[in-house]
């Protein structure tokens, strides 16, 4: 009977050493210990086994039993290995593969300028100031010194949104320059401390409309960006010397810049910047017409009627302010020959920058 026994035992042991794949190993379980396995047998014939080999044997079948069912388990666990070994090695991920590129976005060619702006005057003081793109006719035009039949103010120029009939004199439209968040500015940093007001450093960006007839030069919608510094003993000499360092450090350190002599109704003197064009270094080219200066912005000392009407005394304060377009800028800066290509969102044009 014990021979018997090691005998089932060393058959199992070595059927199951061979077994390679999991339904193999089903049926070898079932063969080896299953209800009519060689030793369920054994432990249902153990009646006929004599009382005195009967202890012996039964412990010894249980032995084999156990020996048999561990061997299942490990092999069990040895062929999840290997499954588990083979996936891996065939499913294996490649790092080094190069990825899928995936499209990067990027920001509008005049958002860049913005920035650049915003950022060289936030070194220099500047706040930014919003202001609204729907105004009135009293604080785009009236408040601002224009007199009562400027050109500007004539329905070619300007986007109203009422009807003629409900206008009236002082009808709603959309702004047609930034400088009207002058005095909305200037009113809420004089009303914020009436006696010593605060000085007036701020940037105002922003969208501007025109009813322009649209060119490669003109659009009815662009971006501006005013300037507005107001407080004591603020001259002229002041402006000269914030815009030429700007230039400088939006043009570069060598740029040259020069006013001349202009007119707005809201300045008083009023001048316009050029920069020594950084195209031909000044030697003249296409883009500055051979002159060899570009023209940047407008400015000028803020005129004593607009400080009063901004809540400020002229007798004791001053200012200067200044106007850009950031789409000119742009324009000048990555020789873009159509103002037209900045709204017309063709990704041809905008994937360039
Ligand atoms: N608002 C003027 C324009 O639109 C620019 C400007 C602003 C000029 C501030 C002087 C001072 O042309």
């Amino acid at each position: 009977m014990l021979e018997k026994l090691a005998e089932i035992e060393q058959v199992g042991l070595a059927t199951l050493a061979e077994i390679a794949d999991e339904a193999a190993l089903n049926q070898w379980k079932v063969t080896h210990l299953g209800r009519s396995s060689a030793i369920m047998d054994l432990f249902k014939n153990m009646g006929e086994v004599s009382k005195e080999e009967r202890g012996a044997v039964g412990r010894e079948a249980n032995q084999v039993k156990q020996a048999l069912e561990a061997a299942l388990t490990q092999k069990m666990a040895a062929l999840r290995e290997v499954a588990l070994r083979r996936s891996l090695s065939q499913e294996r991920l490649d790092v080094t593969l190069p990825g899928r590129a995936i499209p990067r976005g990027r920001l509008h060619p005049v958002t860049q300028t913005l920035r650049e702006i915003y950022r060289v005057f936030a070194d220099m003081g500047f706040q930014v100031y919003r202001s609204r793109e729907v105004e009135t006719d009293e604080f785009n035009f009236q408040l601002l010194n224009f007199p009562p039949h400027h050109p500007a103010r004539e329905m070619q120029d300007s986007f109203y949104i009422q009807s003629q009939e409900e206008r009236g004199d002082n009808p709603i439209l959309l702004r047609t320059h930034t400088s009207p968040g002058q005095i909305r500015a200037m009113r809420e940093y004089s009303a914020e401390n009436p006696e010593n007001p605060p000085p007036v450093r701020i940037i105002l960006p922003g969208m501007c409309y025109r009813y322009e007839q649209v060119s490669a030069r003109y659009e009815s919608q662009f971006t501006q960006v005013e300037g507005l510094a107001v407080g004591r003993n603020i001259t002229f000499s002041n402006l000269k010397g914030t815009l030429s360092d700007f230039a400088r450090r939006m043009f570069g350190q060598n740029v040259r810049a020069r006013f001349r002599a202009s007119h707005f109704p809201f300045t008083e003197p009023s001048a316009e910047m050029d920069i020594e064009c950084f195209l031909c270094g000044g030697e003249g080219c296409a883009v500055c017409k051979s002159t060899g200066w570009l023209e940047i912005l407008g400015c000028g000392m803020v005129h004593p009627t607009v400080l009063k009407n901004g809540g400020y005394d002229p007798e004791r304060y001053t200012g200067f302010a200044f106007g850009m377009g950031p789409e000119r800028i742009t324009m000048l800066r990555r020789k873009i020959e159509d103002i037209r290509y900045f709204w017309a969102n063709d990704l041809r044009f905008l994937e360039q920058f």
